[in-house]
């Protein structure tokens, strides 16, 4: 059967998102581009969880949604493969990492002339790398005892969680925080933030 997807506007420059998990900063991207305010069209949305909310979200809002794994395309080639064609096929201005885990291909990278955004909840540099995601991240924080953490957009570049950092916006540390409050907290800060970041790179010329 034959999917529907949103009407294609050709004056909109476009978007692709990238998800792992419940995909909320991919909804408040979909409820911004819906009222017009992101400033473009949101034209996919893949995920390497097949699983994943987020692809439950994009199909709710009648958006393209993909699930590209090495298991599911039999290769990382394969996955990489898809991810240059979707953006070439949709002339793709900006890619946005929305809670996507995995490092994305140089190649991805490369293509979008380095337009690809990253959401960390934290302070980078402080609390990134490899291995720091969702929970693990405001485990951290907790464990050093910041009174401050926050939220970090970046562009993506070769080096995970290192490219230029394009905004970010701190959050209290409470005593008596658990990763969960914390994460809440920091969460709401993202959905304030991300849409805003997408949308003044997508203003760019
Ligand atoms: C967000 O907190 C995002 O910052 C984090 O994953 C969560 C995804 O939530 N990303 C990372 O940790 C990347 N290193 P969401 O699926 O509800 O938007």
């Amino acid at each position: 059967m034959s999917q529907k997807f949103t009407t294609k506007n050709p004056s909109k420059p476009t978007v692709g998102v990238l998800c792992s998990g419940g995909g909320s900063n991919l909804q408040v991207l979909i409820d911004r581009a819906r009222t017009g305010e992101l400033g473009g069209e949101i034209r996919w949305v893949v995920s390497n969880n097949g699983d994943a909310f987020a692809l439950e979200r994009a199909r709710n809002a009648g958006i393209e949604a993909i699930h590209a794994s090495a298991k599911s395309l039999g290769s990382l080639e394969a996955v990489e493969a898809k991810m240059l064609e979707l953006i070439d096929r949709d002339q793709i201005k900006v890619l946005v990492l929305a809670g996507y885990m995995k490092a994305i291909p140089v190649s991805v990278i490369h293509r979008l002339n380095g337009r690809v955004l990253n959401i960390h909840p934290a302070l980078l540099p402080a609390f990134g790398g490899v291995g720091m995601y969702g929970h693990f991240v405001h485990e951290a924080v907790l464990a050093s005892g910041a009174m401050w953490t926050g939220v970090t957009i970046h562009l993506v570049t070769e080096k995970y969680d290192e490219g230029p950092i394009v905004a970010q916006r701190v959050v209290a540390v409470y005593p008596g925080d658990t990763p969960e409050s914390l994460g809440a907290r920091v969460l709401a800060m993202e959905h304030d933030t991300l849409w805003r970041e997408v949308r003044t790179i997508l203003e760019r010329p």
